[in-house]
C-alpha cells in the first residue's frame, strides 16, 4: 500500500478557508485518491471536546502554556487515531490547521518560544510533517470584517488587533522560512481567482 499524503490549509481569521477546503477536497477527488477531511483542534472525540474548551471564552481563563498543551494533547490523538491510520491505508488527509497555526496563533499571538513549539512538535509528530501547505493570506481587517459577520465570536475571534497581526506575520514567516512545502495565496482577489490558484498547485503537486 502506498502511504498517502499530507496536506493542510491554513490561514488567519475569516481568509475563507471552509469553502476552499471543500474546494480543494474535489480537486483531489479528480486524481481519483480517496480525501479523509478533518480539522484542528479536533478530529476525534477528545480533540474535539478540548476544542471546545479551547474556543469557550466563558469561565476560568486558560494560561498561554495550557493553551499550547491543549493543543498538543487533541494534536496528539488526531495523529494517532485519524492522521495516520489514514495515511497508512493510502487515503489523502486534508486538515484545516495544522502546526503552523501553532507557531501563528501560540508563536505568534501569544509569544510562546519557538523552541517550545518545536519541543513539542518533535515528541508529538516525531516525522510526520504536512507534504504540501497552502497559506491563505489577507490582510487582517479584510478577514476580521468577514469573522465578525458570524454570530458568536469564539476566544481566538475576540481577540485583539495586535494579536491578529501578529499571527499574519508569523504566517508570513513560516511561509518564507519553507517556500518548498507552504503556498502563499492572496485571499483577497475574487473567489475564482484563488480557486484558479488552488487548482494549479495542486496540479503541480500531483
Ligand atoms: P478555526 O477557526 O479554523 O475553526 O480554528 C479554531 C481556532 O483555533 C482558530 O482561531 C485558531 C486556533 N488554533 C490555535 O490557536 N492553534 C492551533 O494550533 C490551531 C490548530 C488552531
Amino acid at each position: 500500500m502506498i502511504r498517502g499524503k499530507f496536506i493542510t490549509l491554513e490561514g488567519g481569521e475569516g481568509v475563507g478557508k471552509t469553502t476552499n477546503l471543500a474546494f480543494i477536497k474535489s480537486c483531489l477527488e479528480q486524481y481519483k485518491v480517496t480525501v479523509t477531511l478533518t480539522r484542528e483542534p479536533g478530529g476525534t472525540e477528545l480533540a474535539e471536546k478540548l476544542r471546545q474548551l479551547l474556543l469557550n471564552k466563558d469561565g476560568e481563563a486558560i494560561s498561554e502554556q495550557a493553551e499550547l498543551l491543549m493543543i498538543f494533547a487533541a494534536r496528539a490523538q488526531h495523529i494517532k487515531h485519524v492522521i495516520e491510520p489514514a495515511l497508512a491505508k493510502g487515503n489523502w488527509v486534508l486538515c484545516d490547521r495544522f502546526t503552523d497555526a501553532t507557531y501563528a496563533y501560540q508563536g505568534g499571538g501569544r509569544n510562546i518560544n519557538r523552541c517550545s513549539i518545536e519541543w513539542l512538535e518533535n515528541l508529538v509528530q516525531k516525522k510526520l510533517k504536512p507534504d504540501l501547505t497552502i497559506l491563505l493570506d489577507a490582510p487582517i481587517e479584510i478577514g476580521l470584517a468577514r469573522a465578525k459577520k458570524r454570530a458568536n465570536l469564539d476566544r481566538f475571534e475576540s481577540e485583539k488587533t495586535i494579536f491578529f497581526e501578529q499571527v499574519r506575520q508569523s504566517y508570513l514567516f513560516q511561509a518564507a522560512q519553507y517556500p518548498e512545502r507552504i503556498k502563499l495565496i492572496k485571499a483577497d482577489q475574487p473567489l475564482t481567482l484563488v480557486q484558479n490558484e488552488l487548482a494549479e498547485i495542486i496540479e503541480t503537486f500531483f
